[in-house]
């Protein structure tokens, strides 16, 4: 792997990525296609921007042309692709661009590196690589005594984020199916650190904490998410991909698994302990139940067997060293999240998001 395409790298996970590889490999040419949509941000790769091995272009997925060009200009023989609307609530609310974005976007890519791979003959499909980033989310929610999911999990998928995760998925199974595309995907959790969007449940409570503003819990906070700290889930993914199968298929967890209303008592403790000068103690007393989202998946949980067995991968933090990581970080970049919140963007969305929601007993 030479020259790596990154799709979505100006977004959490994608960002954490293109750092995590700079450090990690000192030979590889990152070329970083993203469209700067709400979610994403060249404040995220600040420290990067100026380096000789990495390319930053604003664009579209959905762009075949550009996304063409992009693969016979760098000779493209890797693509990672982390694009897409991320947010269920927003898919909720307004599914069409989730169709266009990770539907449409995942086939002008599949299409690109079919041409230039398989049709041009460009680079031996050997050496080249299609690895698609995904969600554990398309196999729907799990019973309380279901065992986790893993890669043989049947799709189920319920909001149209998941849904159209799943369609991209089904692409990409195809294209290596019907026309020999070297692909992998991984299938993940829910990830949280550094540089996530702060419409996710673990930057908004933090952020929504040192403000001293209500930590809207959904529903009864019964739910269940399978939590990894976006480092893990970065390091997986390097691992796959120089040691996992062709065509191999991983479920990726992190093995920690509390209610909603336990992970956010948990990050109001680290809360308390990182701030203890402030006036809002103890954080935990903002939590206010709010009406839960439609379709709300009940629980997720994820077997790694798999990448664990075959590729000695496991995730390294655990739930109180994240938090504490991620609330550390917030706290020490301040600058970062105003750019956010003055957005009126962002501030519309929290808006359309939580004024209208009840507040439960
Ligand atoms: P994010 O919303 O933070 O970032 C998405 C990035 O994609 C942004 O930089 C955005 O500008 C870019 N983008 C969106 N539409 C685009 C388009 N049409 N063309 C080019 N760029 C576009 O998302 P994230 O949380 O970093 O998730 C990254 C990937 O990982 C997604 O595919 C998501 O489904 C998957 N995933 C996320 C999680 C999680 O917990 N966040 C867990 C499992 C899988
Ligand atoms: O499981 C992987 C998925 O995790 C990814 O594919 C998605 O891109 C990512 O957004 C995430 O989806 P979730 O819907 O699980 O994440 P979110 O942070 O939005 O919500 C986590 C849980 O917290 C979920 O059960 C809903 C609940 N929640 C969320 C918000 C934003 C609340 O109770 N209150 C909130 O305000």
């Amino acid at each position: 792997m030479k020259n790596i395409l990154i799709t979505g790298g100006a977004g959490f996970i994608g960002s954490n990525f293109i750092r995590y590889l700079f450090q990690k490999e000192p030979d590889i040419q990152i070329v970083n296609l993203d469209k700067l949509t709400y979610a994403g941000s060249l404040e995220n790769l600040i420290d990067i921007q100026s380096n000789e091995r990495y390319s930053f272009i604003k664009g579209d997925i959905c762009d075949h042309f550009l996304v063409t060009e992009i693969f016979h200009e760098h000779k493209i023989d890797t693509i990672i692709h982390f694009a897409a609307e991320s947010h269920v609530d927003r898919s909720i609310i307004n599914p069409e661009l989730f169709i266009q974005t990770n539907i449409y976007g995942t086939y002008s890519l599949l299409e690109a590196a079919r041409n230039y791979w398989l049709n041009e003959k460009s680079i031996p499909s050997d050496q080249a690589r299609f690895h698609h980033v995904s969600t554990d989310e398309v196999f729907g929610s799990l019973e309380p005594e279901d065992p986790p999911f893993s890669e043989t999990s049947p799709y189920s998928p319920n909001s149209p984020y998941a849904a159209s995760k799943a369609s991209s998925d089904h692409l990409v199974r195809a294209y290596a199916k019907t026309y020999g595309l070297p692909i992998s995907i991984t299938n993940c959790s829910n990830n949280y650190g550094p540089y996530q969007f702060p419409e996710k449940l673990i930057p908004l409570v933090i952020l929504n904490a040192i403000d001293g503003k209500h930590l809207p819990i959904y529903g009864d906070g019964k739910q269940v998410r399978d939590w990894l700290f976006v480092m893990d889930h970065c390091e997986a993914i390097w691992t796959i991909l120089r040691n996992g199968q062709i065509g191999g298929f991983y479920t990726i967890g992190g093995n920690i698994q509390p209610t909603n209303l336990d992970l956010v008592r948990t990050l109001c403790s680290v809360l308390d302990e990182l701030l203890p000068n402030s006036v809002h103690l103890p954080h935990a007393g903002l939590i206010q139940f709010v009406e839960d989202r439609p379709g709300h998946d009940r629980r997720y949980a994820i077997d790694i067997s798999k990448i664990r067995n075959a590729l000695d991968w496991y995730p390294k933090e655990s739930l109180k060293s994240g938090l504490r990581k991620t609330v550390s970080w917030y706290i020490d970049h301040p600058e970062w999240v105003s750019v956010i919140r003055e957005k009126v963007s962002y501030q519309n969305w929290i808006e359309r998001n939580y004024d209208k929601r009840g507040v439960q007993p």
